[in-house]
């Protein structure tokens, strides 16, 4: 059995205080820690489970999940890298805690991370809500997604995410067999009441 104090990422778990719900993998966007969602998670799925990491990488001092060369271009090798140091966190984290596979919810650079889990590691998530989604990958590996959940929330003007850009990411997911909502709002790359209403909405027909 593995022990807590033994888990690769620094992390905060809110026990579930009600059966029933997936447990949720907060994963927050650049700057962040693992403070930073729980407020958005306990609203999302109140009663649910949350697993929270903080990102491993630095850039100038602020915590993501993996390198970039300039914003919205990925170093792509520690992508995968950092995407299979997280799934194996979860998968860790899930024996150390006794929880079911969860669903991420990222936004923008835990978004990225997520959909990266996704087609890397596609066993560590029971689905995904990402918020402010790229493409983590140029050229994505061929995988199995039959009916794993993922909801998109693309804000229409977004600054960071190119239109298109998040438009192929769907459609990767899709053809891996994804059950895939997309929606767009008329937003920026911040999130909205929308989004968490949509969010909620979702998670709560899961
Ligand atoms: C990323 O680097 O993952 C995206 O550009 C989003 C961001 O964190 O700004």
């Amino acid at each position: 059995m593995l022990s807590v104090q033994s888990l690769s990422h620094a992390h905060r778990f809110v026990p579930a205080t009600e059966a029933g719900h997936a447990p949720l993998l907060l994963l927050h966007g650049t700057g962040g820690d693992e403070d930073d969602l729980l407020p958005l998670g306990r609203t999302l799925a109140p009663g649910a489970a949350l697993l929270s990491p903080r990102g491993a990488v630095l850039e100038g001092g602020m915590p993501r999940f993996f390198r970039r060369l300039r914003e919205g271009v990925f170093d792509e090798d520690d992508v995968r890298r950092r995407a299979n140091d997280l799934a194996d966190f979860v998968r860790d984290a899930r024996e150390a805690y006794g929880l079911a596979a969860p669903v991420a919810v990222g936004f923008s650079n835990g978004a990225n991370i997520a959909a990266a889990m996704l087609l890397l590691r596609p066993e560590a998530l029971g689905g995904a809500v990402l918020l402010r989604a790229m493409s983590p990958l140029r050229e994505p590996p061929a995988v199995d997604l039959t009916g794993k959940p993922v909801l998109i929330l693309s804000g229409a003007m977004d600054p960071i995410v190119p239109a298109d850009d998040v438009s192929g990411l769907a459609a990767t997911l899709r053809s891996a067999g994804a059950t895939v909502e997309h929606r767009t709002l008329p937003s920026g790359h911040g999130l909205s009441q929308s989004d968490v209403a949509l969010a909620q909405a979702w998670l709560a027909a899961l």
